[in-house]
């Protein structure tokens, strides 16, 4: 039997202390010039502290002229790497191993931040009467795709040199490498588009740069929807082939969520419900699709108790993923490390009509508990704000935000 605090060796070389993983969140919370600064260190310290194994940052642009939100860590070839290096620095302080999650957005980049939306096809989200809210895309070129690729692989060495331990690609939840995974938002009639294999190849060609930059060393590991859970989208057949082709590039993880900003499954929330009734809710196709992974598997969404950690732990998952629940409760790896197996955190959904609404509004009061995590000021037990409220003071916040960004992007040239 695997046991949660047993330690898994990756094919790297190293080894992760145990199988408990704080999965990426999005903090928002990067300082002038988007760079982490003290409340990301601070927040990360606690983390480090509270006794998961593999610690993965929220989502590190690797274009400052497309971000997923205005208060988004950019890390490009040249950006100065102190605080990088003293971010990665307070990850660790306990034992863990910390992975930056490196990202490009592609078409998910809100109307009013500005930047790029860059995207395989000109096909814009549909969020019905809330489309307006996210950039029309624009068709990639080939200079760009080109482009996209040396950038993840110039990011993932810059986050070798701060002195983190891995790298995840996200090629999860409808940003940019997913958007080329998917046949909905992938219509291209070149290489990049049509068959899986063509539709694959970013991400394929991603990998083998980074691999190629870092050296065998360094962490390498793919966040990958198991399932897009819309019509025509990607599909479990498709992940499983994926899987297949990653398998001889030197992957050291792989972590499996599902959905995108069209279709929520990561909250749980999905057009025909597959994913409603666990508290795990990729298990299921995560142990099918480890079957097929030679490298280890991760899977990441809803789970917030200790017995629960244990069976996706016993199911052939080596790596159990938590974000919310750390967010509430940053403690929970060591509290059930000590035999305080009861401990848990509390789920937090919204039964909003306007579900586009709702999870934006789960997304705000997570991201402000992160930030009074950040700077201490969090209560114990969590007991959750008003959601209208936070909703409302995130918009508010992100407007502040835009207009620095502003600065940020007027101070380098859009193509
Ligand atoms: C506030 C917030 C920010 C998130 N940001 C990211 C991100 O940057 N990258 C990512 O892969 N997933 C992100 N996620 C998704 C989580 O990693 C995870 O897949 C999802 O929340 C389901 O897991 P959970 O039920 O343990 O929260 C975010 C989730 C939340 C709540």
């Amino acid at each position: 039997m695997t046991s949660l605090f047993s330690p898994l060796t990756l094919a790297n070389g190293s080894t992760l202390p145990n199988r408990l993983a704080k999965a990426a969140m999005e903090e928002n919370m990067a300082d002038a010039g988007q760079f982490p600064g003290r409340a990301l260190r601070d927040l990360y310290a606690q983390w480090a502290q509270g006794g998961a194994g593999l610690i993965i940052t929220g989502n590190v642009m690797i274009d400052g002229r497309a971000l997923t939100g205005p208060g988004g860590v950019v890390l490009e070839k040249g950006t100065p790497l102190d605080a990088f290096k003293a971010w990665a620095k307070a990850s660790q302080s306990h034992g863990a191993q910390v992975w930056m999650q490196i990202n490009h957005p592609g078409r998910q980049v809100f109307a009013r931040q500005g930047g790029n939306a860059w995207a395989p096809s000109a096909i814009a989200l549909d969020l019905g009467k809330h489309s307006k809210l996210f950039a029309a895309p624009i068709e990639m070129n080939e200079a760009q795709i080109q482009e996209v690729i040396t950038r993840f692989a110039d990011t993932a060495f810059a986050a070798q040199q701060a002195g983190f331990d891995g790298v995840e690609l996200h090629a999860a939840h409808g940003y940019l490498i997913s958007q080329f995974l998917s046949p909905r938002s992938n219509q291209r009639t070149d290489q990049w588009g049509g068959s899986l294999e063509n539709r694959a190849a970013l991400l394929l060609q991603v990998v083998q740069r980074v691999r190629e930059c870092v050296g065998p060393k360094f962490g390498v590991g793919i966040k990958l929807n198991s399932a897009d859970f819309q019509r025509g989208g990607f599909s479990e057949d498709d992940a499983a082939q994926v899987i297949e082709w990653l398998n001889p590039l030197g992957v050291d993880l792989l972590e499996l969520s599902g959905g995108s900003y069209e279709a929520p499954a990561m909250q749980g929330r999905t057009g025909d419900g597959r994913t409603l009734a666990r508290e795990a809710y990729f298990l299921e196709f995560a142990t099918k699709l480890a079957q097929r992974a030679r490298m280890p598997v991760m899977t990441t969404g809803g789970i917030r108790r200790f017995e629960v950690a244990e069976q996706v732990a016993q199911s052939g998952i080596a790596v159990v993923g938590m974000a919310t629940a750390l967010a509430l409760q940053p403690d929970l790896p060591k509290r059930w490390q000590a035999g305080e197996t009861g401990a848990q955190a509390q789920p937090l959904s919204l039964a909003w009509k306007d579900k586009a609404m709702s999870g934006l509004a789960v997304m705000a009061l997570v991201k402000r508990q992160l930030r009074a995590l950040g700077s201490g000021a969090a209560a114990a037990p969590y007991s959750p704000p008003s959601a209208v409220a936070t909703l409302i003071w995130d918009q508010i916040r992100t407007q502040l935000l835009n207009r620095r960004y502003a600065k940020f992007l007027r101070s380098r040239p859009l193509p």
